[in-house]
């Protein structure tokens, strides 16, 4: 097992927005969640490297109870999982490179050299080589989106957690930005994906977990979830309609 969560709880402030969250992920596999706004995937997301502090309930994560670790060995616990917030986070006074090299030069204590030739490698993967030496200002969003998963990328996470990675860009963006998460996919690399893209949740999809109102209502295999009645196969209807055209 990567990563155990279980009976998280997790507030802001005196507002309780998870109440008792638990999910699993083996190396490799595939895990969407999916639900309506205001659930609370953003917050479960964010508090696995413990960005939030749960209230309750543990983390494991490699075999390592992080539920209470502090300072560095939480640093470089979260170095291994490569969370991309809902909005970009790039630094906006780097080139893309720089973004990228940055971190490696500075967190994981790589040379410039070796640091560019990983970054590069992460680029060209992504299909965004060329745009190296360009500001974030410069780029698409669907651009930005891609450099920002290459400098997760490139910190070789175990895990990868991204928060709707699509989900604020036009049609055009959004299908490249899809095209680097299928490629993402295919080189094996664990994620967790918040998303509400019906084709990629039913072709990469390992599991899916639907949430509703800070629980897990529903879990399964996409082909599972989609076979249920009730809510859950009324929602996943209604964003393939989106996807497809109406069936
Ligand atoms: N920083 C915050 N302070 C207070 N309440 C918050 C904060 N962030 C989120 N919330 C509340 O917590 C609940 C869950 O929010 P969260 O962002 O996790 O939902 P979400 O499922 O990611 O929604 P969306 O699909 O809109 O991104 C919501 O009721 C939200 O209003
Ligand atoms: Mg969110």
């Amino acid at each position: 097992m990567l990563l155990s969560v279980q009976g998280l709880v997790v507030a802001y402030g005196r507002k309780r927005v998870l109440h008792g969250v638990g999910l699993e992920l083996n190396p490799g596999e595939k895990l969407v969640i999916m639900g309506p706004s205001g659930s609370g995937k953003s917050t479960l997301l964010r508090a696995i490297p413990r960005l939030i502090e749960p209230e309750e309930g543990r983390i494991i994560f490699m075999g390592v109870d992080i539920t209470r670790l502090k300072g560095r060995e939480l640093r470089s616990v979260r170095r291994r999982m490569g969370f991309l917030p809902q909005s970009y986070s790039l630094f906006p006074h780097m080139t893309v490179l720089k973004n990228i090299t940055y971190p490696l030069q500075k967190s994981l204590g790589l040379d410039r050299r070796a640091a560019e030739e990983r970054a590069l490698k992460y680029l060209s993967m992504l299909g965004i080589d060329s745009l190296a030496e360009r500001h974030p200002a410069r780029l698409s969003g669907g651009q930005q989106q891609r450099a920002a998963l290459a400098r997760a990328l490139a910190m070789e996470p175990e895990v990868l957690l991204l928060d709707e990675p699509t989900s604020a860009l036009d049609p055009e963006s959004r299908a490249d930005v899809l095209d680097a998460l299928y490629s993402v996919a295919r080189i094996g690399k664990s994620m967790i994906v918040v998303t509400h893209e019906a084709d990629f949740a039913l072709s990469v999809a390992d599991r899916m977990l639907f949430m509703e109102d800070g629980k897990i209502i529903e879990e399964g295999t996409p082909g599972e979830l989609i076979g249920r009645s009730g809510r859950v196969k009324k929602f996943l209807e209604s964003i393939l309609e989106e996807a497809c055209g109406p069936r």
